[in-house]
């Protein structure tokens, strides 16, 4: 056998010329022949035990190659925000290498909020070399789902509420990934939009919801950046698994959108062995078995696209047509990544990826509230700066589940703030409060030892001491990536802050009114002391450079410009999910707010929100003028474009995000109040003006029509909207859809 597919096989043709000798591949080594001829070589020499052997895991996290053909093995790694470090073969811990501490880049709401498509390739193109240096040839992410509930604990994965957004952030994340021949695996394919009860609730949707709201960022991804693969969730949606889902994957991901690539199964979301079979799972992983200990020689065997597969082939239940469907799809992942000669051999630690990460994080924070002009931190007049709080000491790459990582290193706030001000002020420190003190994840310790035995008075006295006569107090608070926060597996329990930071914040403002709030989480917070505290930053989980980012934008080094990618509810009725009384829901939920999911239901509800969509400020100011269309008539098969002159009116450089909203002045079907379909970050000079330009085509005017399960534009007015935030309106203009 062996000798029959030997790698390279020679041969002696003879040629007029007398013998000459030319070597012959088979056709699925050959790097020349199209992907498709190569896939159904291969597969035409596989027996049908490789091609079970090919769709399931042989690890935690693997899946074999066919090693009698040299096709390699599958490796594939978490997760959206840098490299998982090794674990055991067959365990969640960490294997305790000594060379797989990565850069984390900050997380994916952080990113989101740079608004910028460029720092989203910057980043895909950087933890996919990191990756590939680590011989893995998928990516776990990026995630994609949709901010529907403050709560949902995996928020700080994803990338907000705003399917366009996410749309339009997350294909040159994907391109950057797979131009490293590593593969993108978007998540969670889908609506997996909770924690609780995330293995088995059901989720009612409408149609239109699914596909306006929930949907198009996974189309982007599929049709536009082309992902080689996309995970599965684990819900389920009329009453299927996502992971082997008749609607989900084969209707529509497979049907409608030609989904190429492999479907891999979220860690243990198959169920049922014929509905994987038949409903479009590929790959299945991380199924509860409980490994070598189950007293079998190999637990991999007993996965439900394992030896319950061959058995009914063997046995004649099932043919195999699926089967080899299943197995083009992960040999054209091998040919896309691990059999890609020419792919590059990636880097992994380095300093060119920390600096990405900080570039990325400089970027994504957001200015939320800077009341007479607190920041940024005028060094000339301060003597005395007072760092309160626990996320200002606190790692944050360490827990929060599977996107836990193990760090080559991690900048705090405090580190960072010290670093900057160096001799130029004093800097000084109270922790104010003990939240988590525990830094442990899967055998990744974080070596910091913070427990503290001191009551929450004698903490919170120790704060106000060292705020009461500081220049200016910075207070680095927010979430966590323990349970019940940000953090995989469980929802948040309240929108406020844990562990009593409002009632130490209001009195902080009390002592010292110079204060500035950071918010480090990867959700909205309730904030009931907005009004009296000037300065509140969105901080995020900014990854490896944190400290240092946070820095640059505190002092004013980096001009901000990162906007909100979700509305700040002021209290948790205010947020859709909540006020219909659908989150989470018990073995089943219903998506019963329909479209109207952040901005588009303050919207409709007339909610004023704590900070809304769209919103972020900037140590500079900008004009906006008048927008203008270059028709007052499109026809349905043209294009229209809108301009909007931007000038920088500050002292300072500064980049604007300008948003370009849609409205549909009438319509047959309720529609949101308008809907972002264009969005342009612009970097100013002081004093410099420029035109920003959008141009659409009917599909930012189109909504789902259920009834012809179709996209529909429909003739008539619309008005193209201007914003500096979906509530900060800068003008106007009506056009017509002939
Ligand atoms: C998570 C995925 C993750 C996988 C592997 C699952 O529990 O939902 O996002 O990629 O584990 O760690």
């Amino acid at each position: 056998m062996l000798k029959k597919f030997r790698v390279v096989v020679i041969t002696l043709l003879l040629g007029s010329s007398g013998m000459q000798a030319q070597t012959t591949v088979p056709v699925y080594l050959d790097d020349n022949k199209p992907i498709k001829e190569r896939v159904e070589d291969a597969l035409a020499k596989m027996t049908v035990e490789e091609k079970i052997a090919m769709i399931h895991a042989q690890s935690k996290f693997s899946s074999p190659g066919v090693p009698r053909l040299g096709i390699p093995e599958n490796w594939m790694t978490d997760g959206p925000h840098g490299i998982r470090p090794e674990v055991l073969w067959d365990e969640w811990s960490q294997a305790a290498w000594t060379n797989d501490s990565c850069i984390a880049f900050p997380a994916l709401t952080a990113l989101a909020a740079t608004w910028n498509k460029d720092m989203a390739k910057l980043y895909g193109k950087s933890i996919g070399e990191e990756a590939r240096y680590r011989n893995k040839n998928v990516l776990l992410g990026p995630g994609v789902n949709i901010y529907r509930s403050p709560l949902n604990g995996r928020n700080f994965e994803y990338m907000g509420e705003d399917p366009f957004l996410t749309s339009k952030m997350v294909v040159p994340y994907i391109q950057g990934v797979q131009s490293n021949g590593v593969a993108a695996c978007v998540k969670h394919f889908a609506l997996n939009n909770q924690e609780t009860n995330r293995h088995s609730v059901n989720v009612v949707v409408s149609d239109r919801a699914l596909y306006e709201i929930y949907l198009p960022a996974f189309k982007a991804a599929v049709q536009e950046a082309g992902t080689w693969t996309i995970m599965g969730a684990y819900n389920k949606y009329k009453g299927e698994q996502a992971c082997h889902n008749q609607y989900l994957i084969n209707d529509i991901l497979k049907g409608e959108w030609g989904f190429e690539g492999a479907v891999v199964a979220d860690w243990g979301g198959v169920h049922d062995t014929k509905q994987a079979i038949y409903n479009g799972m590929d790959m299945e992983f991380g199924t509860w078995t409980d490994g070598l200990a189950w007293g079998k020689s190999n637990a991999y065997d007993n996965y439900y696209l394992a030896a319950p597969y061959l058995k009914m082939i063997k046995n004649g239940e099932v043919g195999t047509k699926e089967l080899d469907d299943k197995v083009r799809r992960v040999l054209r992942l091998a040919f896309l990544t691990t059999m890609d000669k020419n792919r590059p051999w990636g880097s992994f630690g380095t300093e060119e990826h920390a600096l990405a990460g900080r570039k990325i994080a400089e970027e994504g924070i957001v200015l939320l509230q800077n009341k007479n002009d607190i920041l940024p931190i005028n060094l000339a007049k301060t003597k005395k700066i007072a760092v309160i709080g626990e996320n200002a000491i606190k790692m944050m790459t360490v827990g929060g589940g599977s996107s836990s990582l193990k760090v080559k290193y991690e900048i705090s706030p405090l580190d960072g703030l010290k670093k900057r001000i160096g001799s130029q002020a004093e800097v000084v420190f109270a922790r104010g409060y003990v939240g988590d003190a525990s830094g442990d994840y899967n055998g990744v310790v974080s070596g910091q030892n913070l427990q503290d035995k001191r009551s929450a008075q004698e903490l919170m006295a120790e704060a106000l001491q060292v705020a009461k006569d500081a220049d200016i107090v910075i207070f680095v608070g927010g979430l966590n990536k323990s349970d019940f926060q940000d953090s995989e597996g469980n929802d948040r329990k309240e929108l406020g802050l844990p562990y009593s930071q409002d009632k130490l914040i209001t009195e902080l403002v009390k002592v010292n009114k110079n204060l500035v709030v950071v918010n480090v989480s990867g959700n909205a917070v309730a904030m009931p002391w907005v009004n009296q505290v000037p300065g509140i930053v969105q901080g995020w989980f900014l990854g490896t450079e944190a400290g240092t980012a946070l820095a640059s934008v505190l002092v004013g080094d980096v001009n901000p410009s990162g906007k909100l990618t979700f509305t700040f509810p002021v209290k948790l009725q205010d947020s859709p999910a909540h006020s219909v009384g659908q989150f989470p829901g018990g073995n089943e939920v219903e998506y019963t707010e329909g479209l109207f999911v952040g901005y588009r239901w303050t919207d409709k509800k007339k909610i004023k929100p704590l900070f809304p969509f769209g919103h972020g400020l900037s140590y500079t100011t900008f004009d906006y003028g008048k927008v203008s269309a270059d028709k007052k008539q499109m026809a349905s098969d043209d294009k229209i474009t809108f301009s909007v002159k931007v000038k920088n009116t500050g002292k300072r450089d500064g980049q604007e995000i300008v948003q370009l909203y849609i409205n549909d002045v009438k319509s047959t079907l309720e529609r949101p109040e308008k809907e972002l379909k264009g969005f342009e970050k612009v970097a100013l000079k002081a004093g410099e003006e420029k035109t920003v330009n959008f141009t659409i085509d009917k599909s930012a005017l189109s909504y789902f029509d259920d009834k012809k399960h179709d996209w529909v534009a429909e003739p008539g007015y619309f008005e193209a909207i201007i914003g500096a935030s979906s509530s900060d309106i800068r003008s106007k203009v009506k056009f017509e859809l002939k």
